[in-house]
C-alpha cells in the first residue's frame, strides 16, 4: 500500500513509519518540521534499511500538498500533523485552531480531489475531558477544556459528517491515551522543544542531568498514592495499532473509533520508581500544587480495539521506561547534533 503520513517526522509518526516500512508499505511523509527535525527521517531509513519519500510541506499550503497527491496514487492517509501542547493552546488559541483545524480541512479537501478515501486520524483521550467513571469506553460523552482538546472534538465531528456525506469514506478515529517510550534501537524517540510538558520526557531529562528535579503536581488526588493516574502506552504499541487500523479500513467499515491504551492506570510515583529502576538512578522529586486543568485518573477500556482490530498493547511500564531511557541517554540533546 502507498501511505501518506502527515507529521511523519514527529514522535508518534516516526515510530509508525518504521512499522509501515518494515511491513513493506511505501511511505510518503509530509511535515512542516514545525515541531520536529529531518534527522528523524534519516533515522527511520537507517532503522528499516528502506527509503521513504519526504516533503517539507505545511498542510496550510494547498498547492504543494496537491502536488504530492498528484505525483503518486495514494491509497491511505495517516494524519498525525498538528500542534499538541495543551498549555500553549490556551495562550495562542487562534494559531492552534488555524494549524490544526484549517490544516486538516485542507488535507481532507485534497484527499477528496484525488479520490483518497481511507484515513486514520490521531485523536486523543483528551476528548473525554474529566470522565464520570472509569475505565473509559468509546461511547462516553465528548468534552474538552482547552483549545487543543476542542480541536480534536471538532475534527472528530467533521470526520463523522464527512463519512455521513460520502459513504465511500473509511475513517478510523484513534484515541490515544498517554504515549511514551521509544523505538528499542534508541535511534528515534520523543524530542520535545524546550522544557517538556509531559511527565515521562520530563523524568527522562532529570535522569540525564538536564533538569534538576521533577515537580509532582499534587499528591492529594483520590488515587491509591494521591498522585495522578494515567494510562501510559508504549509508542511501538501505538504504531502497531495504526497498522491494524489500516487493515480494518480495507474492509470498508465506514467510520470506526477506538481507544488505544493498555487499560491499566499508573500513578506519577509509580512511573518515577519504574524509571529510576530502568535508569539505575535516583529521580529527585518534590510534591507541589496540582496543575490547573489536570484530572485525577484516566484509563481506557481498550477491549473494542482488541475485539475488532485484534490489537492489544503488549509492552509494560518497565519496557516504556527502559526504551525511553535508552533513547534519552544515547541522545541527551534529542536529534540536535
Ligand atoms: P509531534 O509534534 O511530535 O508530531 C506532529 C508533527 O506534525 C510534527 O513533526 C510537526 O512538525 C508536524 N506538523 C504540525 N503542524 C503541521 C502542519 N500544519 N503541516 C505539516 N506538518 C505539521 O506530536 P506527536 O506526539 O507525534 O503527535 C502526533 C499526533 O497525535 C498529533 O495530532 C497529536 O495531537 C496526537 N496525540 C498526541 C498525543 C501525545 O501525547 N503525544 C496524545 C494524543 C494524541
Ligand atoms: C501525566 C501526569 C500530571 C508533568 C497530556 C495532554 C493530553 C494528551 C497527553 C494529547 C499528570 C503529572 C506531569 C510534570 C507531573 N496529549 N505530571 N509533573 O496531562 O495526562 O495528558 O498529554 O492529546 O491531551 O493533556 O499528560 O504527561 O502532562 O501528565 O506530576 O512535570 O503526570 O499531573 O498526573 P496528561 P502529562
Amino acid at each position: 500500500m502507498r501511505v501518506l503520513v502527515t507529521g511523519g517526522a514527529g514522535y508518534i509518526g516516526s515510530h509508525t513509519c518504521v512499522d509501515l516500512l518494515l511491513a513493506g508499505h511505501e511511505v510518503i511523509v509530509v511535515d512542516s518540521l514545525i515541531n520536529s527535525r529531518e534527522e528523524s527521517i534519516r533515522r527511520i531509513e537507517e532503522i528499516t534499511g528502506r527509503k521513504l519519500f519526504f516533503h517539507k510541506v505545511d498542510l496550510l499550503d494547498q498547492e504543494p500538498l496537491e502536488a504530492v497527491f498528484q505525483e503518486s496514487r495514494i491509497d491511505a492517509v495517516i494524519h498525525f500533523a498538528g500542534l499538541k501542547a495543551v498549555g500553549e493552546s490556551v495562550i495562542m488559541p487562534l494559531q492552534y485552531y488555524k494549524n490544526n483545524i484549517i490544516g486538516s480541512l485542507v488535507l481532507f479537501e485534497v484527499m477528496m480531489h484525488h479520490g483518497v478515501r481511507n484515513l486514520v486520524f490521531s485523536s486523543s483521550a483528551t476528548v473525554y475531558g474529566d470522565p464520570a467513571s472509569l475505565p473509559i469506553t468509546e461511547d462516553f460523552p465528548l468534552q474538552a477544556s482547552n483549545p487543543y482538546g476542542w480541536g480534536k472534538v471538532m475534527l472528530e465531528q467533521i470526520l463523522r459528517d464527512l463519512c455521513q456525506a460520502d459513504p465511500e469514506m473509511n475513517i478510523a478515529l484513534l484515541r490515544y491515551f498517554n504515549p511514551v517510550g521509544a523505538h528499542p534501537s534508541g535511534r528515534i524517540g520523543e524530542d520535545p522543544k524546550g522544557i517538556p510538558n509531559n511527565l515521562v520526557p520530563y523524568i527522562a531529562q532529570v535522569a540525564v542531568g538536564k533538569l534538576s528535579e521533577l515537580q509532582v503536581f499534587g499528591n492529594d488526588y483520590p488515587t491509591p498514592d494521591g498522585t495522578g493516574v494515567r494510562d501510559y502506552i508504549h509508542v511501538m504499541d501505538l504504531a502497531s495499532g495504526h497498522m491494524k487500523a489500516l487493515e480494518k479500513l480495507d474492509t470498508n467499515p465506514g467510520l470506526v473509533t477506538y481507544n488505544l491504551g493498555t487499560g491499566k492506570g499508573c500513578s506519577v510515583l509509580e512511573m518515577v520508581n519504574a524509571f529510576a529502576e530502568a535508569a539505575e538512578k535516583k529521580i529527585p522529586y518534590r510534591i507541589v500544587a496540582r496543575r490547573p486543568g489536570d484530572i485525577a485518573s484516566c484509563y481506557a477500556d481498550a477491549s473494542k480495539a482488541e475485539k475488532e482490530l485484534s490489537w492489544r498493547a503488549t509492552r509494560d511500564i518497565h519496557a516504556m521506561c527502559e526504551d525511553t531511557w535508552r533513547w534519552q541517554s544515547m541522545n541527551p540533546n534529542g536529534y540536535e547534533e
